[in-house]
């Protein structure tokens, strides 16, 4: 790509954490007549190259979209292919864990297959000590899901006497999610054209800058990336204030 124009920011104006919605892998490979596994795979090769590119500018914390709680309502076949799909990423990804980053998983694997949890604890505890970014997958992820885990966490320690409801406050709450320990994302990125952010992050993203993009997802490029940090980077955040 040409040369990019990030380099004259100071490093402390980047987001220090961005959210990616990769969305658009269907109408992409519909547009091809493929199926539309084949936009999913696409999808998943640009992933990498995303998340090398965010490295590579200083960004320290990426967070991507990559199954919903809601999308095992999609055909069978589709879902299928999704997880054979994903299982091989993540086998891949395990044997090339040269990248220097801190893989996550966020949401409730434990509806997965049993070979998927294990290579997921397997690059979380491998990758742990990983210090260039943080890569949060989220997977099998829905926020309305991960609240309601929290909540009932939560009720449990009060039902035991370990805590008091007047202890529960947006620190801790925000403990007993997946994200715990993390900055909430500053830039949150839509490619597909679609404007709606789909059960992601609602509670971490309450103060985010939105980006949404007509492009979809396979064909996502780094360049696509440095636009939606120009555009949150021209935005004005008050956080309530003035
Ligand atoms: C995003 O692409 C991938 C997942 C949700 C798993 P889609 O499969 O939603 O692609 P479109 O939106 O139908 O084009
Ligand atoms: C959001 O995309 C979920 C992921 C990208 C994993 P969807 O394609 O599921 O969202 P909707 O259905 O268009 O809202
Ligand atoms: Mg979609």
């Amino acid at each position: 790509m040409a040369k990019s124009k990030l380099a004259q920011v100071p490093a402390e104006h980047l987001p220090v954490h961005i959210g990616l919605i990769m969305d658009g892998n269907g109408r992409w490979a519909a547009k091809r007549g493929l199926p539309r596994t084949a936009g999913h795979k696409k999808g998943a090769e640009v992933f990498g190259e995303i998340a090398r590119h965010c490295r590579k500018i200083g960004i320290r914390y990426l967070t991507v979209y990559a199954f919903s709680t809601e999308n095992w309502k999609r055909p069978a076949d589709e879902v299928e292919a999704l997880m054979k799909l994903l299982y091989q990423y993540l086998n891949d990804t395990f044997k090339h864990q040269d990248e220097d980053a801190r893989i996550c998983f966020l949401g409730d694997p434990t509806p997965l297959a049993p070979k998927i949890q294990q290579l997921m604890q397997r690059i979380q505890q491998e990758s742990a000590a990983n210090t260039a970014i943080t890569v949060n997958v989220a997977l099998n992820y829905g926020g309305r899901d991960e609240i309601v885990h929290a909540a009932r966490r939560l009720a449990q320690q009060c039902v035991q006497g370990s805590l008091t409801p007047e202890q529960i406050d947006e620190p801790l709450f925000s403990d007993y999610l997946y994200t715990a320990g993390q900055p909430d994302p500053d830039l949150i990125v839509r490619p597909s054209g679609e404007l709606r952010t789909s059960n992601f992050l609602p509670w971490q993203a309450a103060y985010a800058e939105l980006v949404f993009m007509d492009v979809l997802w396979p064909d996502f490029s780094p360049a696509h990336l440095e636009e939606a940090i120009l555009q949150y980077l021209t935005r004005t955040r008050r956080f309530g204030g003035i």
